[in-house]
């Protein structure tokens, strides 16, 4: 399963029309890149206007009471499509249970290892997102990460579902779902990069030159 890494509402748009997304994920950085002067609320829900599935809004505050009090803000924009994203940390373990009972979704962002993605799993988070590039960027193989927490998530049968994210390539993507990611979240430009092949250009330019010139 796809979800879009992006908050760009009219490229969201676009993308949703091909019909091979389930949600999208934003974060701070991505938000400041793209929106930086846009009211984040107007932004968000022009994002989830353009979608459809969940809507990944993450946690800039650092303390449990000021992290659950952003999350109760962001979630009420749109319950049933609002996903908290929390960053990994204690805090963000204590503030995933908390909004685990309450019924929020949440994503649990920012893990580089196993151990963080089975706290994060255990601890209730409805996505445990794993970020394959700057895992290699540090000299490790994702890919035993992504497989190690799907094994015990199924092992114990954690509700959990696994997006792996921080996108730079396209086998990055072939590689996190044969690892067992459930989802991936797809940077735009490697979601295009992703029709191209000169091979299927070549053989549509020759089926369609050889029945512009058949004979009549
Ligand atoms: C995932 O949810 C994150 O938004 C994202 O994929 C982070 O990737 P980066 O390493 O490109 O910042």
């Amino acid at each position: 399963m796809f979800f879009i890494d992006s908050s760009n509402p009219s490229e969201i748009e676009d993308l949703f029309s091909w019909g091979v997304l389930a949600g999208v994920t934003t974060n701070p950085l991505i938000l400041a890149r793209e929106a930086a002067s846009v009211d984040l609320e107007q932004r968000i829900r022009e994002v989830i206007a353009a979608s459809s599935g969940p809507v990944s809004v993450e946690l800039t505050s650092e303390t449990p009471g000021a992290m659950l009090e952003e999350a109760r803000r962001y979630h009420a924009w749109d319950p049933a499509r609002i996903c908290v994203k929390v960053p990994f940390s204690e805090a963000g373990l204590k503030v995933t249970h908390a909004l685990t009972r309450a019924g929020v979704a949440t994503n649990v962002t920012c893990l580089m290892s196993f151990n963080q993605a089975y706290l994060a799993a255990l601890a209730g988070g409805t996505y445990v997102s794993i970020f394959s590039g700057r895992i290699r960027d540090m000299g490790y193989d994702a890919r035993a990460v992504i497989s190690d927490t799907r094994a015990q998530i199924e092992r114990e049968r954690l509700g959990a579902r696994i997006i792996v994210g921080s996108i730079r390539h396209f086998m990055d993507v072939n590689e996190a779902l044969a690892a067992g990611a459930h989802v991936v979240t797809v940077p735009p430009p490697i979601l295009r990069k992703m029709l191209h092949n000169p091979k299927t250009e070549e053989t549509i330019r020759e089926f369609n030159a050889a029945w512009e010139n058949r004979a009549k």
